[in-house]
C-alpha cells in the first residue's frame, strides 16, 4: 500500500491589471506628495487604476478564466470558486457567484470572504479544509479588489499606496506522498482589537456613510514585521522546516519595508523573496496571486519548489501558508 495523502495541489494561476497605470508624479498631481516620498517610504513606483468596468467580478472572471485555461480545466468541471474581497460590485449576488456565472462554471458553489487584505491567504485555507476534507476536487481562490473606489483622494497618507487588481489560483485535489506537492499548511489569525488602525468607515447597511479607507499607518507598521514573521515562523515549525529551506517567499505587497523587514527576520536572502509592490502598489486580497504569477511567468517559482505566503490586512487579520509546487 502507497501512502499517500489528499492535498490541494496547485494547478495554474491567472491575473488581471486594469488598463489604466497611474505613476507617482501623477498621484502628485492629485495630492501633496512626491515620487521621492512614496518610493523610498514604500516602494511603490506606479499602481494600476480601474475603469468604470473594471469591477471586482469582472476583473476576478478574467483572472479566473486564465488561470483555469493554464490548468487546462474546463469551467463545467470547476468545484467552487471562493473570492477574498472587501470591493464586491454588490452586496449580493456574491462577487464569487457573478464569477461563477460568467465563466459558465456551472458545477461551481461560491462565496465571498472579508478578510481585507489577508483574503487570498484566507481564501486559500478554506480551499484547502474543503479539498481535504473530500468536499470539492478543485477550487479557484481569488483575490479581486478595486481599493481606487474607497480611497480618499483628500488623505496622502493613504491614497497613494493602493491599487486595483485580481488574481486567481486554482487548486485542485490530488492524492500525493508527504514530499509531494500541495498546500503543506495554513494558519489564519485576527485581532479585532487593533480594529481601528485599519478599516472602512461604512458599508451597505450603513447608508449614511459611503465608506473611505482610514488607516493609522505607523501603528499597522508597528504590528506587520512581528505578526507576519510569528506567523512564518509558525508554518515553517508545522512542517518541521527552516526558512532555509523556503525557495521563495511571496508576501503582500503593502511596503518594500515591511517586506524587507520580514524577509531581514527570517534570515532570507533578498533575491528569494518576490516584490511587484513597486508596479503593483498594494492590491489587498489580490497582491499575493499578483506577486506569485509575476515569479511564476517569469520562470522562477518552478514545480518542487516550496512557497511560503504571507499577509497581514485590516481587522486585524494575519496568516501565513506553505505550499509545494
Ligand atoms: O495592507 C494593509 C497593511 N498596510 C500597511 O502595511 C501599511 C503600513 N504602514 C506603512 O506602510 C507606513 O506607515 C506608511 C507608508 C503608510 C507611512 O510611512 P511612515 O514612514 O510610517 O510615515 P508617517 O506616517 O510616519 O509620516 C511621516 C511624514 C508625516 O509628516 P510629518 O508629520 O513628519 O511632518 C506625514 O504627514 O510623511 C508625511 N506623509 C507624506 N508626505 C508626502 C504622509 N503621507 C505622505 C505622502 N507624501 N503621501
Amino acid at each position: 500500500m502507497s501512502d499517500l495523502r489528499r492535498r490541494a495541489v496547485f494547478a495554474g494561476i491567472g491575473t488581471y491589471l486594469p488598463e489604466q497605470i497611474v505613476t507617482n508624479a501623477q498621484m502628485a498631481e492629485r495630492v501633496d506628495t512626491s515620487d521621492d516620498w512614496i518610493v523610498e517610504r514604500t516602494g511603490i513606483r506606479q499602481r494600476h487604476f480601474a475603469a468604470p468596468h473594471e469591477t471586482a467580478a469582472f476583473m476576478g472572471a478574467e483572472a479566473g478564466r486564465k488561470a483555469l485555461e493554464a490548468a487546462g480545466l474546463a469551467p463545467e468541471k470547476l468545484g467552487a470558486i471562493i473570492v477574498g474581497t472587501s470591493t464586491p460590485d454588490n452586496a449580493f449576488p456574491s462577487t464569487a457567484v457573478q464569477i461563477q456565472g460568467a465563466l459558465g462554471a456551472k458545477a461551481a458553489f461560491g462565496f465571498d470572504l472579508a478578510a481585507a487584505c489577508s483574503g487570498f491567504i484566507y481564501g486559500l485555507s478554506v480551499a484547502d479544509a474543503m479539498i481535504r476534507a473530500g468536499q470539492v476536487e478543485s477550487v479557484l481562490v481569488i483575490g479581486s479588489e478595486v481599493y481606487s473606489r474607497i480611497l480618499n483622494f483628500e488623505d496622502r497618507g493613504t491614497c497613494v499606496l493602493f491599487g486595483d487588481g485580481a488574481g486567481a489560483m486554482l487548486l485542485v485535489a490530488r492524492d500525493v506522498p508527504a514530499d509531494g506537492p500541495g498546500v503543506l499548511s495554513s494558519h489564519l489569525h485576527a485581532d479585532g482589537s487593533l480594529g481601528e488602525i485599519l478599516y472602512v468607515d461604512g458599508a451597505v447597511g450603513r447608508p449614511d456613510k459611503p465608506g473611505h479607507l482610514v488607516m493609522n499607518g505607523r501603528e499597522v507598521f508597528r504590528h506587520a514585521v512581528t505578526l507576519l514573521a510569528g506567523a512564518v515562523s509558525e508554518t515553517l515549525a508545522a512542517s518541521g522546516l527552516e526558512a532555509t529551506d523556503i525557495d521563495w517567499l511571496v508576501p503582500h505587497q503593502a511596503n518594500r519595508r515591511i517586506i524587507d523587514g520580514v524577509g531581514k527576520k527570517l534570515g532570507l536572502p533578498p533575491e528569494r523573496v518576490v516584490v511587484t509592490v513597486d508596479l503593483h502598489a498594494n492590491t489587498s486580497a489580490a497582491s499575493i496571486p499578483l506577486a506569485f504569477a509575476h515569479a511564476y511567468e517569469a520562470g522562477k517559482i518552478q514545480p518542487g519548489q516550496l512557497v511560503l505566503l504571507e499577509a497581514l490586512g485590516g481587522g486585524l487579520t494575519w496568516g501565513a501558508a506553505l505550499l509545494r509546487l
